[in-house]
């Protein structure tokens, strides 16, 4: 009985209370974005800002955006450029900046009144999937897959300290709310916590068989984690008890995220369930099933009002709980471009499984990772315009052909156009480079219909056309 009266309190706090509480103050006149589109990849991260009102998100299409609040489908304030691979996480500095971090283990402080790099911190050159930056604003936290973790100044980006101890790549990082610990998720199942001051370890909190995947701390000091086997729960570090224990997911947890009153918790899974749960008691409060796919970023609108998420899609989509909205899926392509079904010719599928998820094939293709490859055969290499190449395709000189597609997926981009921001990959089967060639000539040619391949792999919908002009627009 007790469980039903709580929860029943709970959903309405959290349902009533807490947005008619909000909507009377802060939010009374804003209306969300039904979604943020612009992005040309999967969205890796969203992180809201300090006042609601603005939004970064980063992405496997090298880019990070900052997003006014605004709009149907969100306002591109300023696209930032600079990452040469995938950019998996990104914090608001106080100062009116930002950092992001790289597969690469690149870390960027960005200005974003100017959308410009600060400056550009090598790394090891292994991935770095997490960053956090402490309450006071002076420090920034590094999780990197090299099983360390790296602690910078924030304003100088000089690099302070380097945790070394765990065992397994390290997933995720928080400070704690006096900013003096630092809490570690890693891979090899446990959660530590570190003297931010030495860099010193100060003791193991959990140990768990299983790679912890996310790490969240609430408000009132708890830790919130999640694991690859589907389990998560909320960890009192001061007692050191579980407080609850968060209901599973039938696939690792991917996304974790809590609401800024630190009522509500937000967990994504490889199952495609998000749920919200009381944070307190860990009761599910709303489940949803996104039929698209896993949804690893997530993140609260302020005052609880809405959830951002998003998985395999180019957009973060925005579900409103105030004013309460049954959950409904944004239109999407399915299967994915990425997603190469049997009945595809041999070079179409090859597009599909390799080259997709950055290039597209339109003439007005949209901003993914590399440059649109509409009209390739005969184009002089880097010079499709407002695409910002790597030096070295900018100054190198040849024609894209037959022969010289041939090589560069022969030797590799690495081999054929060294310093080239495409990632090291080959095709060794020559059957497969002249099937994908056969396809590529026959939807870039700008003389046929000249809007790209029909069927899947360069299947668009309407949302990717209105990306478009945006993203031309937008564009720097
Ligand atoms: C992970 C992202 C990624 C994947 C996957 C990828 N590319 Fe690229 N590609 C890029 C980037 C980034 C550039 C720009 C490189 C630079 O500026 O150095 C590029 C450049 C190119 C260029 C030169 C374009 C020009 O205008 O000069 C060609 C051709 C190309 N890619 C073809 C392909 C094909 C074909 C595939 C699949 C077999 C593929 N790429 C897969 C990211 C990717």
């Amino acid at each position: 009985m007790d469980q039903i009266v709580s929860r029943v309190l709970t959903l309405l706090f959290a349902w009533v209370v807490i947005p008619a509480v909000c909507a009377t103050t802060v939010h009374a006149n804003s209306v969300l974005p039904e979604r943020l589109a612009g992005h040309g990849g999967p969205i890796r991260s969203i992180t809201v800002g300090p006042d609601g009102t603005d939004v970064l998100t980063t992405s496997f299409d090298y880019s990070a955006i900052h997003w006014a609040l605004s709009g149907g489908d969100g306002t591109v304030l300023k696209r930032l450029f600079g990452h040469d691979t995938a950019v998996n996480d990104a914090v608001f500095l106080s100062d009116g900046g930002a950092a992001t971090v790289s597969d690469d283990g690149v870390l960027i402080l960005w200005d974003l009144a100017s959308g410009t790099v600060r400056q550009s911190i090598p790394g090891t050159g292994d991935k770095i999937i997490d960053i956090a930056v402490s309450p006071s604003g002076d420090r920034l936290a590094l999780a990197s897959w090299d099983h360390t973790v790296r602690l910078h100044d924030a304003e100088t980006g000089a690099l302070t300290a380097t945790l070394k101890g765990h065992r397994g790549s390290v997933n995720a990082v928080r400070f704690s709310a006096d900013g003096r610990s630092l809490f570690t998720a890693s891979y090899d199942g446990t959660l530590r916590e570190w003297d931010v001051q030495t860099g010193a370890l100060r003791r193991r909190l959990m140990d768990h068989g299983w790679s912890i995947n996310v790490l969240e701390r609430l408000p009132d000091g708890k830790l919130a984690y999640g694991l690859l086997d589907g389990t998560g729960f909320v960890f009192d570090p001061v007692s050191g008890e579980t407080a609850a224990t968060l209901s599973k997911h039938d696939g690792p947890v991917l996304g974790l995220t809590v609401s800024q009153s630190g009522k509500l918790l937000a967990t994504g899974g490889g199952d495609g369930r998000i749920r919200v749960s009381d944070a307190a008691t860990g009761t599910v409060i709303e489940e949803f099933e996104n039929p698209f796919g896993p949804v690893w970023a997530l993140a609260f609108a302020k005052g609880d009002r809405a959830l951002f998420y998003a998985g395999l899609d180019d957009f973060v989509s925005v579900w409103t709980i105030e004013p309460r909205k049954p959950f409904e899926t944004v239109d999407s392509v399915f299967p994915r471009r990425f997603q190469a079904s049997a009945d595809m010719d041999p070079g179409e599928r090859e597009f599909a499984r390799k080259c997709s998820v950055c290039h597209t094939l339109e003439k007005d293709g949209k901003f993914r990772a590399g440059p649109t490859l509409f009209g390739l055969f005969g184009r002089r290499v880097g010079t499709v315009p407002g695409y910002p190449y790597s030096d070295a395709l900018k100054s190198a000189d040849f024609v894209w052909n037959e022969e010289t597609i041939d090589k560069l997926f022969d030797l590799g981009p690495h081999e054929y156009t060294p310093g080239s921001k495409m990632p090291l990959q080959r095709i060794r089967s020559t059957e497969r480079r002249s099937a994908l060639i056969a396809y590529l000539k026959r939807v870039t040619d700008p003389a046929s219909a000249g809007s790209g391949p029909s069927g899947t792999a360069g299947q668009e919908d309407g949302n990717d056309k209105a990306v478009n002009s945006e993203g031309q627009e937008t564009q720097q």
